[in-house]
């Protein structure tokens, strides 16, 4: 099975150019699902219904979040009879929403998991113990398994991935919106990779316009982010599982900018 993930898409720049970039990405990787990050979605904050809807008609079949869920509220009324769409699962039990999901594409089945991290992040139930609890639940079904650990700290993640591996087909990091360079296959077989990174503007501050952003560190004051509209970066992983054993056997990091894919 051939898994595409891509990083977090943040506002109007990001989904553009995944609509614009998705088709090539296809055909070069050939994925037989594809994940994304849309935490970030609806203009850097939250994900909304329709943006959901689009994201499937390009082609992508699981939706994984974050620490931004919640922020447009309407998304309360819809989550419960989305499927397709995972928050982190060390969320209250009494959130709505699920943390685990199955997903069904060409023939192949995938379980999605999102976890969010403690460190530099409200606190919350342990992503770790959550973690032992679903990939249990998800090996009832499929030993093909993705995480998606939304968290700041890389020793966090780095600390998930050697928790799952062997366990988990693919561990892989959101929220920082930088890519890191550590993808790699544990010895117990996860793909592992800190931070996916993100589709969004590589001339504001993560995504965001950086005037406002540099405006906050340099007075503390509270300033309304908006979402950068410079050239675009679009990050993402492929990952080749093996269908019998579940474990990884090839990760590929994915990094384009606006300016190579105009010269393609
Ligand atoms: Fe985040």
């Amino acid at each position: 099975m051939n898994v595409l993930f891509i990083g977090d898409i943040v506002g109007n720049v990001g989904r553009s150019a995944v609509k614009r970039v998705l088709p090539a990405l296809k055909s070069k990787y050939n994925p037989h699902i594809i994940i994304a990050n849309g935490e970030n979605s609806a203009a850097g904050r939250g994900i909304t219904s329709t943006i959901a809807r689009e994201f499937y008609e390009w082609g992508i079949h699981g939706i994984t979040m974050g620490n931004h869920t919640w922020d447009n509220k309407d998304i309360f009324e819809w989550i419960d009879d989305e499927p397709r769409i995972v928050r982190p699962a060390n969320y209250s039990s009494a959130a709505p929403g699920q943390g685990i999901a199955f997903i069904k594409a060409n023939g192949k089945e995938l379980a999605i998991v999102n976890l969010q991290g403690r460190t530099f992040l409200p606190p919350i139930d342990c992503p770790f113990r959550k973690a032992d609890e679903l990939i249990e639940q998800a090996k009832q079904r499929t030993n093909h398994v993705l995480v998606d650990f939304h968290a700041e700290a890389t020793s966090e993640k780095i600390a998930m991935g050697w928790y799952l591996d062997g366990r988990a087909s693919i561990v892989v990091g959101t929220h920082t919106h930088v890519q890191t360079n550590d993808d790699n296959i544990l010895p117990g077989g996860t793909a592992y990779l800190t931070d996916v990174g993100m589709v969004g503007s590589m001339e504001g501050v993560l995504g965001m316009e950086r005037e406002a952003v540099l405006h906050r560190f340099l007075t503390q004051m509270p300033v309304r982010f908006v979402v950068d509209e410079g050239a675009w970066q679009l990050h993402a992983i492929s990952v080749q599982i093996d269908d019998a054993t579940g474990t990884a056997k090839k990760i590929e990091k994915i990094r384009l900018t606006e300016d190579e894919w105009l010269m393609m």
